[in-house]
Parts: structure tokens; sequence; C-alpha cells
């Protein structure tokens, strides 16, 4: 099953991909963090995204569909992958299309995972993750259980660097002019499906759960 997440910064789509990964069994292709982890090893990748990603700006759309190009490889035919944070254009939207017509494969299901933007900043002035396994976590609604330390491996948790006001408010820009399109176009193909995103954690991922059980995703029920 190839299904992709799309939201406002702060929406929680590194949250719920992580969580549906490992019930559902599938591999989560985060392209924020693949990227963050190109600029931190000084790939020329990460070389020519820092740029923008420092700016808040999106990275253009002939990077961000050579890199899908190698994460589809990488999935392998017939695999389940979990996109999140790609596409968010309408040209990559189209792009990914094509690769996967290629592969002879589609998309099955595109959740929405739909925030006030108010309520999101909110989140992102909060957030705190660690750089050494990528793990997530906010100061107010989903503490580390050692205060400053990564669950899952102890690492020192920090603020992301875009996680500022300006930049914040240049990323939710990008969102509202490139990324809304895209939803009405998946809207358009019937496979848009919209989540309250602006509930808990656990009330957004039991919402995840049912529509991927009445989409015929068997292990989801985890
Ligand atoms: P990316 O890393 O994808 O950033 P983003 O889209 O701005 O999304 P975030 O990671 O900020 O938020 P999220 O929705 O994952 O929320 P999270 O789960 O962390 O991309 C970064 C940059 O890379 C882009 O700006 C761009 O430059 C570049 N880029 C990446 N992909 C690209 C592409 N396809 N094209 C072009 N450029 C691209 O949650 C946020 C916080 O809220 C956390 O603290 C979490 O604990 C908390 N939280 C989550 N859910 C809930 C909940 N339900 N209730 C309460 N708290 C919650």
């Amino acid at each position: 099953m190839i299904v992709v997440l799309l939201g406002a910064p702060g929406a929680g789509k590194g949250t719920q991909a992580k969580r549906m990964g490992s019930t559902m069994g599938v591999q989560h292709f985060s392209t924020g963090d693949l990227l963050r982890e190109a600029v931190e090893n000084g790939t020329e990748l990460g070389v020519r995204a820092a740029e923008y990603m420092d700016s808040g700006r999106l990275v253009p759309d002939d990077i961000m569909l050579g890199l899908a190009g190698e994460l589809l490889d990488r999935k392998g035919s017939g695999a389940g992958v979990i996109l999140d944070g790609f596409p968010r254009t309408v040209p990559q939207a189209k792009g990914l299309d094509q690769l996967l017509l290629d592969r002879g494969e589609t998309i099955d299901l595109v959740i929405f995972l739909d925030i006030e933007e108010e309520d999101a900043v909110e989140r992102l002035s909060s957030r705190v993750s660690c750089p050494k396994c990528g793990s997530v976590h906010n100061l107010t609604t989903d503490l580390p259980m050692t205060e400053g330390l990564c669950d899952a491996c102890g690492g020192t948790l920090v603020r992301r660097s875009d996680d500022i006001p300006e930049k914040i408010e240049r990323r939710f820009e990008q969102y509202q002019r490139e990324t809304h399109p895209t939803i009405e176009y998946y809207r358009s193909q019937g496979k848009l499906d919209t989540v309250d995103a602006g509930r808990p954690i656990k009330e957004v991922q039991e919402a995840i759960r049912r529509i991927l059980s009445r989409n015929g995703e068997p292990q989801a029920a985890g």
C-alpha cells in the first residue's frame, strides 16, 4: 500500500507516520528527515537543499523528484510505503504519479491532516527532537520521560533550526501557496481522506487507523 501524508508544518505528519510505519510494518520515508540528514552529512544533495531549508523555502521540484525516484528504487517493487512530506507541490504530485506509473504502481490513499494554523504554530514552538535518531517530542503535549533527553536513544533533545517565528511564517506561506493546491489535486482523483489533526495524538492515530482499515489495510488494527 502506498500512502501519502499531507498537512501543514506541525500538523503531526512525522508523529503519525512513525506510528503507522510500525503498525503497518512498512517503510516510512520523511523527505524532511532525509534532507536534514543530507545537510548534516554535507552531501551534494545537502549542500543544494540547505540554502532553501535555512530560509524556510521549499527545495526545488527537480531535486525532490530525483530524491523520490531513489526512494522508490530503495523501497522495491510492490512493497508498502508511507510518504511523509512528499509530494508537496502539484508538479511533485504529477511527477510522482509518473514515477509510479513507470513502475506499474499507484498511490492508494492520501491522508490530509487538517489543523488550524494557530494550533500548528503552537506545536512547532514547543517541539524538540533528537538529532541522533530523529525522535520527536513536545514540551507541552508529549514530554520525554527524562527532561531534555530522547526516550528512544538518550540523545540530547534540541529545537529544529527552522522552528523559529520568522521561518515558521515563511513555511506557512509556502504551504498555502504550493501545498494547498496539492490537496485539491488528490481530492479530484478521489484519493483524499481528511482527518481533524487538532485532536490529541492518540485520537488522530485512531482516526487514521479507521481509514486504513476501511481501505483494506489488514495490519492497521493494532
Ligand atoms: P519537514 O521536516 O517535512 O517539515 P514540515 O512539513 O514543516 O513539517 P514538520 O516536520 O515541521 O511537522 P510535522 O507535520 O511532521 O509535525 P510533527 O509530527 O513533528 O520539511 C522541512 C523542510 O524540508 C521544508 O521546509 C522544505 O524546505 C524541505 N522539504 C521537505 N520535503 C520537501 C518537499 N517535498 N518539497 C520541497 N521541500 C521539501 O509534530 C509537531 C509537534 O507537535 C511535535 O512536537 C509533536 O510532538 C507534536 N504533536 C504532533 N501531533 C500532535 C497532536 N495530535 N497533539 C499534540 N501535539 C502533537
